[in-house]
């Protein structure tokens, strides 16, 4: 009778145990915060939709044309088993930097530095400069009781939905896995649902160095966005390789990709020139590796095109591009219609294409002028602009072949892009109510003599000239 109650009180708690670690574990396995006890999950929001990758458009469209505030858009699970890569990158040939780099040390080097290794990473503190900690972590919505919440944890980093209705509180958490951007104007994050990769609803901005609503037509006020689907073509961009599970939309092995933008995108597949290489140490002739600084224009500015072409489509699978071949079989480029102004009827502005403004160019037209006569693509160049006026204006150009020059004298030396390559606004990432927001500026890259360009610059040295009791224009 006496082990009966013993085994009774065990078995009791033994079962209180259990349950308390399923509530303190949570269902899809990670630690709850310690006050959302209550909180239900988010699919039980009236409001909350699984939205699969092929319905994503047309239920983007309803929620748009029919303005339904409070929408909750999740991603629906993929059906069947999760994709592997059918070819591995071995197979593709593929090399990771780092083996580059065993050769090429002080190159490999520089380029960790650059945008293009950087522009897709893993979430680390370092790589994301955005506050975990409140009130920096919470971004507010047009709704007061509802709000998204920036949280680390020891196993990683996550973005909440909070929302708070008729004393009911719901939640929604999904894990950010993947970044994108290198930070210069901001980063977006992608997260995987099974084998599917969708976009956060927030985004990093480094203007104000906030979290806020990420940008575009997919995130319309009042609504909360987990499920855009992410494409081939988003990653065809912003890293060097990932396999994309054939008749999907945004599902991808999940075993083997590489982040960032690396070697093999401008170099071609390196694994037969590693290996030659490695085979015959003494032998100082290149084999097997396409350097664009000695393909012809054309098919030089089209290893670049590849990215900086603007919205351009895709008629193959992506990161099939192999540097030295015609672009025109990989990617159908808009028909250059915007001549004078930059195109910004395009849906999604954010990546200007500076090739079709370069293309419109004298410099470009009346000489072999390619992407890299003024940019290396394998370094940090950012707060260099100095150097673009001596190292690259002036390869082509004699500082007296600027007939303004000759009225404004060494004043305008530093200052050729300012006239000649003038900042535009070009994409407008800001959403409805933010309009106080500065848009990010870029450099026309058709060089050309800009009149109103000019006004501005000339106008702002007689300003700095009369400050420091000078005047402006006369040549000293
Ligand atoms: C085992 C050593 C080794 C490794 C590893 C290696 N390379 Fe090379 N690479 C060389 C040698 C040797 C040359 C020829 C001498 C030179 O130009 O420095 C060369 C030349 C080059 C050139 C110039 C080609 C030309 O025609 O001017 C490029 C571009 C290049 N390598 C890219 C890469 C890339 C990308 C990787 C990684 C996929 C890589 N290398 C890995 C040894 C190596
Ligand atoms: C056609 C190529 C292309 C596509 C497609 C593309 N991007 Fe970009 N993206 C760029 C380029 C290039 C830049 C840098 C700005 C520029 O020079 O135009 C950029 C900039 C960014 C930035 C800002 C980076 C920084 O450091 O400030 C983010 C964030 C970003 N892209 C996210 C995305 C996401 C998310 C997708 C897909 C949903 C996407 N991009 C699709 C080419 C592309
Ligand atoms: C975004 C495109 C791009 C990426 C990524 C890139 N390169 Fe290059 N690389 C170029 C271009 C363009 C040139 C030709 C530069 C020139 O002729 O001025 C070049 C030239 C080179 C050369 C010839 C020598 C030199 O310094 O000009 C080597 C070697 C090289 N790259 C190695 C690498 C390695 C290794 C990596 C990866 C760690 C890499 N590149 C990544 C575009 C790229
Ligand atoms: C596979 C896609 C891809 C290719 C190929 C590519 N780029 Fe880029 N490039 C990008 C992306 C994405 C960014 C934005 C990086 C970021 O800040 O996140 C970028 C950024 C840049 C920048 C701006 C750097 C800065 O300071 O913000 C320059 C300049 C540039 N690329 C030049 C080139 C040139 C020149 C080539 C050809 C030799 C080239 N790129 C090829 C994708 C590419
Ligand atoms: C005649 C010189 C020159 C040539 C050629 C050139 N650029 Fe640039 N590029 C610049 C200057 C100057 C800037 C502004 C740099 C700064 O503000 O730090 C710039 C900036 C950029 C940026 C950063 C975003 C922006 O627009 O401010 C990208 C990306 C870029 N260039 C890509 C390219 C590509 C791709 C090509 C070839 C199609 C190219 N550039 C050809 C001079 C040039
Ligand atoms: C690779 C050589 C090369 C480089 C680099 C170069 N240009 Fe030129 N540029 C030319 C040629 C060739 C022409 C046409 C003949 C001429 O006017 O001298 C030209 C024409 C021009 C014109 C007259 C354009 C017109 O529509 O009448 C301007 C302005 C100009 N360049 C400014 C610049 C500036 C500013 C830079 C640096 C950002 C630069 N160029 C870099 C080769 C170059
Ligand atoms: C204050 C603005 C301004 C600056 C700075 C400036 N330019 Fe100019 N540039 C002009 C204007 C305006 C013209 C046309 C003048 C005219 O036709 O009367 C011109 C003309 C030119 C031309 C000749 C175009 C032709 O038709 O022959 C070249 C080449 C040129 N600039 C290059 C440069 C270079 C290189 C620099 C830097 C050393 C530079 N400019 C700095 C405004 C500027």
């Amino acid at each position: 009778m006496k082990n009966h109650w013993l085994l009774w009180s065990l078995f009791c708690v033994g079962t209180l145990a259990g349950l308390v670690l399923i509530f303190a574990i949570g269902r899809d396995g990670n630690p709850r915060l310690s006050d959302a006890k209550d909180d239900l999950p988010i699919r039980k929001w009236p409001r909350a939709k699984e939205v699969s990758a092929d319905a994503y458009q047309e239920f983007l469209l309803q929620v748009r044309r029919n303005q339904l505030m409070g929408t909750v858009m999740l991603p629906r699970i993929p059906e069947g088993t999760t994709g592997v890569a059918t070819k591995h990158p071995q197979e593709v040939g593929i090399v990771p930097p780092r083996v580059c780099g065993q050769c090429h040390a002080e190159l490999w080097e520089e380029f960790q530095q650059s945008p293009h290794f950087r522009t897709s990473s893993e979430p680390s503190r370092e790589g994301t400069p955005g506050r975990y900690e409140p009130p920096d972590s919470r971004v507010a919505t047009v709704h007061p009781q509802a709000w998204f919440e920036m949280v680390a944890k020891p196993n990683g980093f996550y973005q909440q939905l909070h929302i708070n209705h008729e004393g009911q509180s719901y939640l929604h958490e999904a894990r950010i896995d993947l970044v994108i951007g290198s930070g210069k104007v901001g980063q977006s994050f992608l997260s995987w649902t099974k084998d599917a990769l969708h976009q956060l609803p927030v985004s990093y901005f480094t203007e104000g160095a906030r979290w806020g609503h990420s940008p575009d037509f997919d995130y319309p006020e009042g609504t909360f966005n987990f499920s855009r689907p992410i494409s081939e073509r988003c990653l065809d961009c912003h890293a060097t390789w990932f396999a994309r599970v054939p008749q999907t939309i945004n599902r991808f092995a999940r075993d083997e990709f590489f982040l960032g933008v690396t070697c093999s995108r401008c170099h071609g597949l390196g694994r037969e020139h590693v290996d030659h290489h490695l085979a015959h140490p003494n032998e100082t002739a290149p084999h097997a590796i396409t350097n664009p600084g000695k393909l012809s224009q054309e098919l030089a500015v089209s290893v670049c095109a590849q990215c900086h072409s603007g919205e351009s489509e895709l008629v193959s699978t992506g990161f099939r591009y192999r540097p030295g071949e015609p672009l025109a079989e990989y990617l159908v480029q808009p028909s250059a219609n915007a001549d004078t102004e930059i195109d910004k009827s395009i849906p999604d502005p954010h990546a200007a294409s500076q090739l079709r403004r370069l293309e419109k160019s004298a410099c470009f037209r009346q000489s072999e002028m390619t992407c890299f006569t003024c940019h290396d693509p394998h370094r940090n160049e950012r707060g260099r602009e100095k150097h673009f006026l001596v190292d690259h204006c002036l390869k082509c150009h004699q500082p007296d072949d600027c007939q303004q020059r000759k009225l404004t004298g060494a004043a305008v030396d530093r200052l050729c892009i300012e006239c000649h390559m003038p900042l535009v606004e070009y994409a407008d990432i800001r959403r409805p109510g933010e309009d106080s927001m500065p848009i990010p500026k870029m450099r026309d890259h058709r060089i050309q003599i800009w009149p109103e360009a000019t006004t501005n610059v000339l106008q702002r040295l007689s300003t700095e000239a009369s400050k420091a009791g000078t005047k402006a224009g006369v040549p000293r």
